[in-house]
């Protein structure tokens, strides 16, 4: 009764983190869970409800009640159904957090060169770098109702830019972000017409101390190496100024528009 009391004083609201174990989606989960002095004078009188779909055991992540984790193998099947189940809960969201990413398998590195392209890799990082957050974006537009507010931050990362490659190498990963990206670029197009007041943001959190980056923190000034929670704070102040004309944005975690 105090809970039902509760839900309809304050306006419900709820957010959606998808590839929840993520290093980061944990930190930003973390902050959802507690959020900053200021970011509470913000929004504390409002119910929050948080979603994390992952396929991790959800026992190993984050605990709390206002926390749910759906399992999922990513297949489109699964995926799916998750939604139609929950359509409920998350046509509430207000925010989306799609934090997938693959850079490395137990039998693959990044390519240092056009010799080393092979399919199995190649196609493994084209699903969970692109075809995976785009299909879940497809889903969250199908729930959304058309007057929605919601932010989706979709991590992609510079290396998806064309135009700021200068390095080489990393044909998969770099692809596979490309085409993340391309898919963000064309899905903000079509949510301008159905969904006005959805705001898409492709995000690069910078160097990160995460398992997708363990095998290249050599070489990464220890300045350069963010701890997860850091990237979490860097992304909640972009999210509060992110402007309500732009229907798309890719910027990093310094607040720095990046060139696609
Ligand atoms: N760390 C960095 O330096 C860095 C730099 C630039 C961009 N990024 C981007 O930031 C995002 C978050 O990565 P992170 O650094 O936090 O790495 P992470 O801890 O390794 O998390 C990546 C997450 O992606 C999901 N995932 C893994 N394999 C997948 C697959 N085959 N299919 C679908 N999803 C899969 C997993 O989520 P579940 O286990 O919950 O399903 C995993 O927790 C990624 O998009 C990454 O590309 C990271």
């Amino acid at each position: 009764m105090e809970d039902e009391t509760r839900l309809s004083a304050n306006k419900r609201r709820a957010s959606l983190v998808i590839g929840a174990s993520s290093a980061i989606a944990q930190a930003i989960i973390q902050h959802l869970i507690h959020p900053s002095e200021s970011a509470k004078v913000k929004g504390s009188n409002r119910y929050h409800r948080i979603i994390g779909l992952t396929q991790k055991e959800p026992s190993d992540l984050i605990q709390d009640p206002n926390v749910t984790y759906l399992k999922t193998d990513y297949s489109e099947q699964s995926l799916s159904e998750h939604f139609q189940e929950q359509h409920e809960l998350i046509s509430q969201c207000d925010q989306a957090f799609i934090c997938n990413g693959l850079l490395h398998l137990d039998t693959a590195m990044p390519e240092k060169s056009m010799s080393s392209i092979n399919e199995k890799y190649f196609s493994a990082l084209m699903r969970a770098n692109a075809f995976v957050p785009l299909f879940c974006l497809s889903q969250l537009k199908s729930v959304l109702p058309k007057t929605s507010e919601c932010k989706i931050t979709v991590f992609s990362a510079r290396i998806g830019s064309i135009s700021d490659n200068r390095s080489g190498g990393w044909y998969a990963y770099r692809s596979s972000k490309a085409a993340l990206n391309m898919g963000l670029k064309t899905a903000s197009i079509e949510l301008a017409r159905s969904h006005p007041k959805v705001k898409l943001l492709a995000f690069h959190p910078g160097t990160t101390n995460t398992p997708l980056s363990k095998p290249f923190q050599a070489r990464v000034p220890k300045d350069k190496l963010f701890t997860p929670e850091y990237v979490a704070q860097q992304l909640f102040a972009l999210l509060a100024k992110v402007s309500p004309e732009q229907s798309i944005a890719f910027m990093d975690w310094n607040h720095q528009s990046i060139d696609w």
